[in-house]
C-alpha cells in the first residue's frame, strides 16, 4: 500500500514537472489598467484613531462617553485631593458641548495633581523627538501653572515636559512642544496634565501629536504612511465599507462635520464598536491620497445603512443626492463654487483629481431592494453635473432601472484554498463589454471555518500567515490576467491595531501597536504585485502544472514581468516557454516570498516572511525555474 502511495506521489511530482507555463510576447492582449492596484480604507480596527491618524490622546474631546471621561484617570501625589468630571455647563462650543472640570481641593507644596491619558494602548515615546501638545483651558480662579508631561506608566520617569504659566479666565487655546532626549523607545507611557496648587480649571481638546508624514498639522503617522507609500497604490477607496453607511442613517460618514479646525468636529458613532473623532476627515483623506500620489475613489452615502434603514427613491432621497453632489463639489469644484470655496478656505484651493465615485456600499444587503431606484437617482444627478465622472455600482451584476454603471464593485473574502482553486478559471464568466470590474474588497483567510465574521476568527492573529498570502497571490494573478476588464482592485481591510480590543476583523494587511508597524506576508505579496507591473498584458497559458501565474511587459524598457504562485508544500520545477521574444537577456531579477504556510509576521518578528531579491542566470526562450515550496515569485526578464 505504502509503495503504491509512494509511486502515486512520484507520478504526481513528475506530472507537475512535466507541465509548462508559456508567455506569448507577440501580441499583448491589452493595456494594463493604470489604476489596477489600490487601497481600501475605513475606520475599522482603530485604523485612524489609534492607527494612521497620529493623534496620541484617546478621547481628547471627552465625548467618547456621555457621563464619564473614559480613558482619563486622576493622578495625585500623597495626601493630595483632586477630582475630575464632565461639565456640560462649560461647553467649548456647539461641536464640543462639554468640557473636563478638574478640581484640586488639597495640594501641598511640591505636590502635583492632574489627569492622565494612556493613549491608544500606550503613548509611544521615541528618542530625540518633538511632540506638539495643545489644549483649550479656562480657569477664572486658578492662578497656578499647568505642567504637561510624557512619563512612564508609573510616573517615575519623565521623558519630556513643558509648562504653561497662567491660564486665562475664558477659553484659550494653548500650545507647547515637548522634546525627548536620548531615551529608549517605549509605549509604557502616559500623557499627564498637572496643576500645582488648589483650584478649578476646565479643559477641552487635549491633544498631543508626534511628528507627522510631510509634517502636516493634524497629520498621519509616519511609519504606517511609509508602508502605504511603499505599495505605490494608484487609488484609495474611502470612506468605506460599512463606515460609509453607519449603523443608522444618522451615523453615516458625516463629511461636512469632518471639515475645518478639529475643535469644530464633534466626531460620530462608528459602526465597529467605537466612536470616531473625525480628526481624519474628508480633507485629510484627500491629502492622504495626494501624499501617496494616489487618486481618490470616493464612496457617497446612497440612502441605506447597516441596520436596514433606507430612504426610498424620490423626493425623500433628494437631500441625500444633494449631499453627494456637494461632497463631490468639495473634492473637485473650482474655488469659486460653494464647496470648492470651502475647500480653499480649509487650505486646499486646488481641486483634487477624482475620476470614480461609488454609489453606496454593498447595497445587495438592502432587504427592501430599493437600490435600483436609489442608484438611478444618484446616477442621473451626478452624470448631469459631472458627465466625466465614472460611477460605480455596489451591486455589480445589475443595471439599475436602465442605468448602466461604468463599473461594478465586487467583494470577495475567500479561504486561501478557495482562491487557489478558482483562480485558474476566474474571470471567464465576466462580461467583456460589461461595466468595468472593480474588486473593491478582497482578502484570503487561512481556514474556511474561520471566515472574518466567524467567532473562530477571533482566536487567530489579526494579520494573516503565508498560507493566506498564497491565496491572495493566486487571486491577484487571476485579476491581472483578466486585466482587460478588471480595472481596479484593493485588499481589505488595510490596517489593524494588534492590541487586544484593538480590532474587529481579521485578516488585515498591516498590523501595528503604538510604537511600531509591520506588514503581513499578504502585505509583501501585494507589494510584489503592485510595484512590479508592466503596461501591456501578455497571454499566459499553462498546462499540467500546479503553478499559477500572469505576465505583463513594460513597453518602455521591454522588461517582461512574470508572477508565479506555488501553492504546494513541495518545490515545483516549472518549464517556462517564452514565445515570440527577441533580444532576451540571460540574466534576470527574481523576487521571492516563501515560508511555511503557518509562518507569519508580528510586532516581535516583523520580517519573518519578507521578499528576497536575487539574480537568475541562464534565462532562455525555453528554461526551467524551480519555485520553493509555498512561494510567490516574480521573474523580471530583460529583452533589450
Ligand atoms: O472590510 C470589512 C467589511 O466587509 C466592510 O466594511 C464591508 O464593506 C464588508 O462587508
Amino acid at each position: 500500500m505504502k509503495r503504491i502511495l509512494a509511486s502515486l506521489l512520484l507520478a504526481a511530482a513528475i506530472l507537475a514537472r512535466a507541465g509548462e507555463l508559456s508567455v506569448d510576447a507577440a501580441k499583448p492582449t491589452g493595456p494594463v489598467s493604470p489604476r489596477l492596484y489600490g487601497l481600501m480604507t475605513e475606520e475599522i480596527n482603530h485604523s485612524y484613531d489609534g492607527g494612521l491618524y497620529a493623534e496620541l490622546v484617546r478621547n481628547r474631546a471627552f465625548l467618547d462617553h456621555p457621563d464619564t471621561p473614559v480613558n482619563w484617570s486622576v493622578v495625585k501625589d500623597g495626601t493630595a485631593d483632586a477630582a475630575m468630571s464632565l461639565d456640560r455647563s462649560q461647553p467649548l462650543n456647539e461641536a464640543i458641548p462639554l468640557s473636563l472640570r478638574f478640581d484640586v481641593t488639597k495640594l501641598a507644596q511640591q505636590q502635583r495633581a492632574g489627569f492622565a491619558n494612556g493613549g491608544y494602548w500606550g503613548i509611544p515615546v521615541q528618542p530625540n523627538t518633538t511632540y506638539r501638545a495643545s489644549f483649550y483651558a479656562k480657569a477664572p480662579d486658578y492662578a497656578g501653572r499647568v505642567t504637561l508631561s510624557i512619563e512612564s506608566d508609573d510616573g517615575k520617569t519623565v521623558y519630556a515636559s513643558a509648562a504653561v504659566e497662567r491660564l486665562s479666565a475664558d477659553w484659550q487655546r494653548l500650545e507647547v512642544v515637548l522634546k525627548t532626549g536620548d531615551i529608549a523607545p517605549t509605549a509604557h507611557a502616559r500623557y499627564v496634565v498637572c496643576l500645582d496648587r488648589p483650584g478649578t480649571a476646565w479643559f477641552s481638546l487635549v491633544s498631543l501629536f508626534p511628528p507627522t508624514w510631510n509634517d502636516r498639522p493634524n497629520g498621519l503617522r509616519r511609519d504606517i504612511m511609509q508602508m502605504l507609500v511603499d505599495l505605490k497604490p494608484k487609488f484609495l477607496r474611502f470612506p468605506g465599507g460599512n463606515y460609509l453607511e453607519g449603523d443608522r442613517i444618522e451615523d453615516r460618514f458625516p463629511w461636512q462635520k469632518t471639515l475645518g479646525p478639529i475643535e469644530n468636529r464633534p466626531g460620530h458613532a462608528g459602526c465597529w464598536g467605537y466612536r470616531s473623532s473625525d480628526g481624519l476627515g474628508l480633507l485629510e483623506f484627500l491629502e492622504w491620497c495626494e501624499d501617496m500620489k494616489a487618486e481618490p475613489v470616493l464612496a457617497v452615502f446612497a440612502g441605506y445603512s447597516l441596520k436596514g434603514d433606507y430612504i426610498k427613491a424620490g423626493p425623500e432621497l433628494e437631500p441625500f443626492v444633494q449631499e453627494a453632489l456637494d461632497e463631490i463639489e468639495y473634492v473637485i469644484g473650482d474655488a469659486n463654487t460653494t464647496w470648492g470655496a470651502r475647500r480653499a478656505k480649509d487650505g486646499h484651493p486646488e481641486p483634487f483629481d477624482l475620476h470614480y465615485v461609488e454609489i453606496g456600499n454593498e447595497d445587495f444587503f438592502d432587504k427592501a431592494k430599493t437600490y435600483d431606484g436609489r442608484y438611478a437617482q444618484f446616477h442621473d444627478a451626478i452624470k448631469a453635473k459631472y458627465p466625466h465622472l465614472k460611477l460605480i455600482s455596489s451591486m455589480p451584476w445589475a443595471q439599475h432601472n436602465g442605468r448602466k454603471p461604468d463599473a461594478g464593485d465586487w467583494h470577495d473574502y475567500s479561504a486561501a484554498e478557495e482562491f487557489v482553486k478558482k483562480a485558474p478559471t476566474w474571470g471567464a464568466d465576466l462580461k467583456r463589454h460589461g461595466p468595468e470590474v472593480f474588486v473593491g474588497e478582497w482578502a484570503a483567510h487561512e481556514d474556511a471555518s474561520a471566515r472574518p465574521w466567524d467567532e473562530a476568527a477571533k482566536k487567530l492573529p489579526v494579520t494573516p500567515s503565508m498560507k493566506a498570502a498564497i491565496g491572495d497571490a493566486a487571486f491577484m494573478a487571476a485579476m491581472e490576467r483578466n486585466g482587460d476588464i478588471v480595472k481596479m482592485h484593493c485588499y481589505a481591510p488595510l490596517l489593524a491595531n494588534v492590541n487586544p480590543g484593538g480590532h474587529q476583523w481579521r485578516p488585515d494587511l498591516i498590523g501595528y501597536d503604538a510604537l511600531t508597524a509591520y506588514g503581513s506576508p499578504s502585505y509583501y505579496a501585494f507589494q510584489m504585485f503592485s510595484t512590479n507591473l508592466g503596461d501591456e498584458l501578455l497571454r499566459v497559458a499553462s498546462s499540467d502544472t500546479l503553478v499559477q501565474g500572469c505576465a505583463t511587459r513594460d513597453s518602455k524598457t521591454g522588461a517582461i514581468i512574470i508572477k508565479l504562485v506555488n501553492s504546494e508544500a513541495t518545490a515545483q520545477t516549472l518549464p517556462i516557454a517564452l514565445k515570440n521574444v527577441t533580444g532576451l537577456k540571460s540574466t534576470a531579477t527574481v523576487i521571492t516570498l516563501s515560508g511555511k504556510p503557518e509562518d507569519t509576521n508580528s510586532i516581535s518578528e516583523p520580517k519573518k516572511v519578507a521578499p528576497v531579491t536575487s539574480t537568475l542566470e541562464g534565462v532562455a526562450p525555453s528554461f526551467s525555474y524551480t519555485l520553493p515550496p509555498t512561494s510567490v515569485v516574480i521573474l523580471k526578464l530583460q529583452t533589450r
